[in-house]
C-alpha cells in the first residue's frame, strides 16, 4: 500500500504558531531565515522527546552513559574530525542578483521549479541569471575567543555533538570502569550555516541533536550497526508513535557517505515534500579516535583483557535530530474529523508521553459554585502531570482546543460533582478521552490512579 504523506506543511506551521508550539524568530524585525523559537507547548514537547530518547538510550540500558560536553572548545578538535576541511556544501552564485544557492538543493527544486537555459544548464530561480560553478563552502559558524579578533583565537560552534563524546572517551572509560561494548550519549544544540530557507524546523541554523557513540571491538561494528538501525526505528514507532508506513530505511550510496563513514542508513520520513532524513545511523569505524590521537599526539586506546592488546575501538553512531523529530511528531499526529453536524474536529493524536499537556481541568461553566472543586482537582494533578486549567467559552469549544494541542485527557467538574439546590455532590468528575471521546465518571479520590493508567510513560 502506498503510504499517505503527512498533511501540508502550512497547516502545521500555522497550528504551531497559533497554539504556542513554534514561533518564527524575531518576527517584529521581519523574522530570520531558518531560525525559530519554541513556545510554551513546544518547549514541553521538546523536553518530552528528549526525555523519551534518554530513557530509551541511557536509563533503560546498562551499557550506555551520558555526558554534556562544552560547546566551544579547542578548534583542533574540528581540524582532527575533518570538519574544517570536509564539512562543506557546494554553493553557486547568480551573476545577476548575486544571491547564493546550494547546488544540490537547486537540483532538488528546493527553491521552486527548476529552470534551465537553452543549453539545459540550471539558472537562477529568482531572475533566470547565469550561475557560477559550484564552490565548496564550510557550514561551521566561526567565532573568536578572547578580546582580540585574530586567526589565532578562532573557535567553532559545534555542527554535531559527537566530537564532545570522543573528547571524553578516555575520561568515561576510566571514571566509569567500562568494558567494550558501551555507549556514550549526549543531547545538545548544534549549529550549521544552512542557506536554503523554508521547511519550518526541518532545517535550521541551530537545532538540537540526540547522539550516541557506541564503542565496540573491531570486527563487531557491522553487527552493532544493524542492531542500532532496528533499535532506532523501533523508538520512532513504539515510543514516539510515528506511523510505520511513513518511515523507511535508506542505505547511503558510496559517493554519498560522510568523510568518516563506512556505511550509513538514514531513517527517513514521508514529509509533505517527499522522503527526508530524520536520523542517520553510521558506522564511523575507528576514524575519529585515530584522527584525534594523530592530531593530539596522544594514543587513544582500550586495553582488551581477552587478547592482552591495546586496540582502537570502532564506533557506531545513531544521530537523531530532536527538533526534526518534533516536526515529524506534529505532522504525523495531525488529523481532521467531521462530526454528524458537519463540523470539523482537528486532533493531534500525539502519544501521551509526547503530548505537551497531559490533562486539562475544565469546569463545566464559569459558575462560581464549580470553581473551588475545579481548582482542587487542578492542584491535585498539577504536581503529577503537565496540566492546564481552562474555564473560558463553552465546554465543547474547550474540548476542541485541547484536541487541537493533543491533550489526551480532559477532566470536567460539573454540578453533579459539587451538588446543587441543597443536594450533596458525588465528589466525582468526568474524564473524557481525546481519541475515542468516551466519557467516564471517576471519584476525585481515584482520579490520579485512573489517569496514571491512561497516561503510560508520563
Ligand atoms: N554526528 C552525525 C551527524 O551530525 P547528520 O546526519 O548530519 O549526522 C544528524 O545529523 C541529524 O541531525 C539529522 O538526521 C537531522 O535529524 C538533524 N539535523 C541535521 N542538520 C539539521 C538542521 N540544519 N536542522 C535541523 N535538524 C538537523
Amino acid at each position: 500500500m502506498t503510504p499517505v504523506p503527512a498533511p501540508d506543511l502550512d497547516t502545521i506551521v500555522s497550528l504551531a504558531k497559533r497554539r504556542g508550539f513554534v514561533f518564527p524568530s524575531a518576527e517584529i524585525y521581519g523574522g530570520f531565515a531558518n531560525a525559530y523559537d519554541y513556545g510554551p507547548l513546544g518547549v514541553e514537547m521538546k523536553r518530552n522527546i528528549r526525555d523519551a530518547w534518554w530513557r530509551f538510550m541511557v536509563r533503560e540500558r546498562d551499557d550506555v552513559v551520558g555526558v554534556d560536553a562544552a560547546l566551544i572548545t579547542n578548534p583542533r578538535v574540528w581540524v582532527a574530525s575533518g570538519h574544517v576541511a570536509n564539512f562543506t556544501d557546494p554553493l553557486v552564485d547568480c551573476r545577476k542578483c548575486q544571491q547564493r544557492f546550494r547546488a544540490d538543493h537547486l537540483e532538488e527544486g528546493a527553491y521552486g521549479p527548476v529552470q534551465r537555459d537553452a543549453n539545459g544548464n540550471i539558472v537562477c530561480p529568482n531572475d533566470g541569471g547565469e550561475l557560477t560553478e559550484p564552490r565548496q563552502f564550510n557550514m561551521m559558524f566561526k567565532t573568536q575567543v578572547g578580546p582580540v579578533a585574530s586567526d589565532d583565537n578562532v573557535a567553532y560552534l559545534p555542527p554535531e555533538t559527537a566530537q564532545g563524546i570522543f573528547m571524553n572517551f578516555e575520561n568515561v572509560l576510566q571514571s566509569m570502569r567500562r568494558k567494550l561494548p558501551f555507549g556514550i550519549a549526549q543531547t545538545r544544540v548544534s549549529f550549521r550555516n544552512e542557506i536554503t530557507p523554508g521547511k519550518f524546523v526541518f532545517r535550521t541554523l541551530e537545532f538540537e541533536q540526540m547522539e550516541m557513540e557506541y564503542f565496540c571491538k573491531p570486527g563487531t561494528d557491522l553487527e552493532w550497526y544493524r542492531y542500532w538501525v532496528e533499535e532506532r526505528l523501533r523508538w520512532y514507532t513504539d515510543v514516539i508513535g510515528i506511523d510505520r508506513a511513513r518511515l523507511r530505511l535508506r542505505e547511503h550510496e558510496k559517493e554519498e557517505l560522510s568523510h568518516y563513514s563506512a556505511g550509513t542508513t538514514d531513517i527517513e520520513y514521508l514529509f509533505p515534500w517527499g522522503w527526508g532524513e530524520l536520523e542517520g545511523v553510521a558506522d564511523r569505524t575507528d576514524y575519529d579516535l585515530k584522527a584525534h590521537a594523530a592530531q593530539s599526539g596522544k594514543p587513544i586506546t582500550y586495553f582488551d583483557e581477552e587478547t592482552n592488546e591495546h586496540i582502537v575501538p570502532f564506533v557506531v553512531e545513531p544521530a537523531a535530530g530532536l527538533t526534526r523529530t518534533l516536526a515529524v511528531a506534529l505532522l504525523d499526529a495531525y488529523d481532521e474529523e467531521t462530526d454528524d453536524k458537519g463540523e470539523t474536529r482537528v486532533v493531534l493524536r500525539l502519544r501521551p508521553n509526547v503530548a505537551p499537556v497531559k490533562v486539562a481541568v475544565l469546569p463545566l461553566s464559569k459558575n462560581e459554585a464549580l470553581r473551588p472543586a475545579a481548582r482542587r482537582v487542578y492542584d491535585l494533578l498539577r504536581p503529577l502531570w503537565m496540566t492546564q486549567y481552562d474555564e473560558t467559552q463553552s465546554i465543547g469549544r474547550r474540548y476542541r482546543r485541547q484536541d487541537e494541542i493533543g491533550t489526551p485527557i480532559c477532566v470536567t467538574v460539573d454540578f453533579q460533582t459539587v451538588g446543587e439546590k441543597g443536594e450533596a455532590g458525588d465528589d466525582a468528575v468526568t474524564i473524557r478521552e481525546r481519541d475515542s471521546m468516551q466519557q467516564l465518571r471517576v471519584p476525585i479520590g481515584a482520579l490520579a490512579d485512573a489517569l496514571r493508567e491512561r497516561l503510560p510513560g508520563c
